[in-house]
């Protein structure tokens, strides 16, 4: 079969990956004579005309403005943007290196010192795009190369189209990365740098413990799980323990950024961080009661320790009893005042009905 030729340049020479949006190939440029990485994105097949352009239009636009971030070296450079079959073609460098997602998979997880350089990188490279007015949306191990020279870069960048609403409609698949997507978000569809903050910090949790922070049994559980649940409580992550408790609170206040967070993961690589290898809970719960998810007590005082058998998968969220337990509470106490009034009434029926007979 002929090989396949985009906008009289670009020849396809392989599907390097598939995600949720399409295929990545390898494929050669013809002009420059060099090798680049083209995402093809895929919409889905119910989408009407209408909707396609939008998804096309949409692509365009962000793949410009990310393309004036392509300078930084933590950030995939784009290229170029065509449009094929109606549909938007990405061109991208071509990175030699494997994603974050691959690595652990094959290597397992990274020590806490390596997770830590790792995100001094990528928080280097969202703080120069949210210093340009533009936020990633979609920061998740997959979306993170590592290269064979210790780098790694965010793959990308804005393009893709991951707000619950527009990806469901767009491309007919679960809104967001389940697991990486910040409360808020979920919650009011909040896109800020602080979302994408949260999201970096799943992703450091995921390389240094080699499981996600919200392992759930189906898709839509793992998504929803950070507005109910406080981080499954990690196990490996010693110095960067107390760094990813910063980032991952479910309060955009309370949470790591700026300058903050590059010199608490700097003191983690130099070994200066607080060497802490118990696996206790993350602590998130006032956190998690303040931004609304449940109607628990009030704030834990910040410091302190969550009891163990609340970080325990399956009982309700760390802050209270949860919405359904109040319902159940209230429900409870209706029944036992009602049977409280009607017991006596009943025994002095059943009592009549007897001494009549
Ligand atoms: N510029 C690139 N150079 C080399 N490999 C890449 C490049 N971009 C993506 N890849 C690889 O291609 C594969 C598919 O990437 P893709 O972005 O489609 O998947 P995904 O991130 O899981 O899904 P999505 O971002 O669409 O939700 C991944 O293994 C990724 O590592
Ligand atoms: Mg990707």
């Amino acid at each position: 079969m002929a090989p396949r030729i985009l906008a009289d340049r670009y020849r396809l020479i392989a599907p390097i990956g598939h995600g949720g949006m399409g295929t990545v190939w390898r494929a050669a440029d013809g002009l420059l004579h060099r090798e680049v990485a083209i995402k093809e994105m895929r919409a889905s097949p119910e989408l009407d005309p209408e909707k396609r352009e939008e998804l096309l239009a949409r692509t365009m636009r962000e793949a410009r403005i990310c393309a004036a971030l392509s300078t930084h070296p933590g950030i995939v450079t784009i290229h170029d943007v065509i449009q094929e079959d109606e549909r938007p073609w990405i061109v991208m460098e071509l990175v030699s290196g494997r994603g974050l997602d691959r690595v652990v998979a094959e290597e397992g997880p990274l020590p806490p010192r390596r997770t830590a350089e790792i995100g001094r990188q990528l928080f280097a490279a969202l703080d120069t795009a949210h210093r340009h007015g533009v936020v990633h949306r979609d920061v998740k191990p997959a979306n993170v190369m590592l290269l064979p020279d210790g780098r790694a870069m965010l793959s990308d960048f804005g393009i893709a189209v991951s707000d619950s609403e527009d990806k469901l409609t767009l491309t007919g698949r679960l809104p967001g990365s389940p697991g990486y997507v910040a409360p808020e978000r979920l919650r009011h569809g909040v896109r800020s740098p602080a979302a994408d903050v949260w999201s970096l910090g799943a992703t450091l949790y995921f390389a240094v413990e080699g499981r996600s922070a919200f392992e759930r049994a189906t898709n839509a559980s793992r998504l929803t799980a950070p507005l109910e649940d406080p981080p499954d409580p990690p196990q490996r992550a010693g110095a960067l323990r107390p760094v990813l408790n910063g980032m991952l609170q479910p309060d955009p206040d309370h949470r790591l950024g700026d300058g903050d967070l590059d010199s608490a993961l700097e003191r983690v690589v130099n070994g200066s961080g607080t060497e802490d290898l118990t696996p206790t809970q993350l602590d998130v719960s006032g956190a998690l009661a303040e931004v609304g998810t449940n109607p628990g007590p009030a704030r834990r005082p910040s410091g302190a320790a969550m009891p163990a058998a609340m970080a325990q998968p399956g009982l309700s969220s760390a802050a209270g009893p949860g919405r359904l337990g109040w319902t159940r509470l209230v429900v409870s106490v209706v029944i036992g005042v009602v049977t409280l009034i009607l017991a006596p009434l009943l025994v002095e029926f059943l009592a009549s009905m007897l001494i009549g007979k």
